[in-house]
């Protein structure tokens, strides 16, 4: 049996930020949560990918889709079918405006209720953070995916969470930043985690503060080269 390690944030915390939970955060964060998050830090890792080839993906799973950021990067790569599962009904909405899924639905990634073996491409970015233990998802992944299929991770890279003592947060309309409860999972996590559930590792790659970064963060200087987020790419081999 493969032991999970789990640290703990607040050993890392600098920020103090009050914590609300996935849902009441991104409840909050919606109409603002487009503006924050930066494309450097998922699609710049997609657009680099070596595998899958997106255009031959004839079904996919978006677990944790939001308000479909990675649908439609999806769509604009070929993808046909992109079925997308959320827990917040208030990033669902912004999802269904945008139009890039065939359907969405309110659920959680390690229990979709999505059909068995049916995706031949399950995606999930920027949601590993929320995830108190990576198990279930990835063995929920497992039970969707089709033979073959590839499941794509896109993680908030745990050096640059423990490193700059920050949890995912967004700033409240009164003005209060406001942390949605973050977990770190190192990297050996999840290779622990997906070899667990059945999953051969493919590819890897890791994101880190280049000068793509510093033009819309300036302030991130003295984090230059520090890697922010991580791209792996697993096979379910048939
Ligand atoms: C940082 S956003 C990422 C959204 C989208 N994938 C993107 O790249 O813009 C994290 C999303 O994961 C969702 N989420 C977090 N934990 C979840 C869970 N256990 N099940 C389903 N969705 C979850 C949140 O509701 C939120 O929409």
């Amino acid at each position: 049996m493969i032991l999970a390690r789990m640290l703990d944030f607040t050993d890392f915390d600098t920020r103090g930020y009050r914590t609300v939970d996935v849902a009441t955060g991104y409840g909050q964060w919606v109409g603002t949560y487009e503006d924050t998050v930066e494309d450097a830090m998922d699609i710049a890792l997609l657009d680099e990918l070596a595998a899958p080839a997106w255009g031959s993906v004839r079904r996919a799973a978006d677990l944790g889709c939001g308000t479909g950021r990675t649908g439609a990067w999806l769509r604009r790569h070929g993808v046909p079918s992109i079925d997308g599962v959320d827990l917040t009904p208030e990033m669902l909405d912004k999802a269904r405006e945008r139009g890039a899924h065939d359907s969405l639905a309110q659920g959680d990634v390690r229990a979709t209720g999505l059909q068995a073996g049916a995706y031949d491409l399950v995606i999930s970015s920027l949601i590993d953070e929320h995830l108190p233990d990576l198990r279930p998802y990835y063995e929920e992944a497992w039970r969707i995916a089709a033979p073959g299929a590839a499941c794509v991770v896109i993680a908030f890279h745990p050096h640059f969470i423990m490193t700059s003592g920050m949890p995912t947060h967004f700033t409240s309309e009164s003005g209060e930043p406001i942390a949605i409860a973050t977990h770190i999972h190192l990297l050996s996590d999840h290779v622990s985690a997906g070899l667990g559930a059945g999953w051969r590792l493919a590819e890897m790659r890791e994101g880190v503060v280049d000068e793509r970064w510093l033009a819309v963060k300036p302030k991130w200087e003295k984090f230059r080269n520090h890697p922010v987020s991580a791209a792996l790419v697993w096979r379910k081999d048939a």
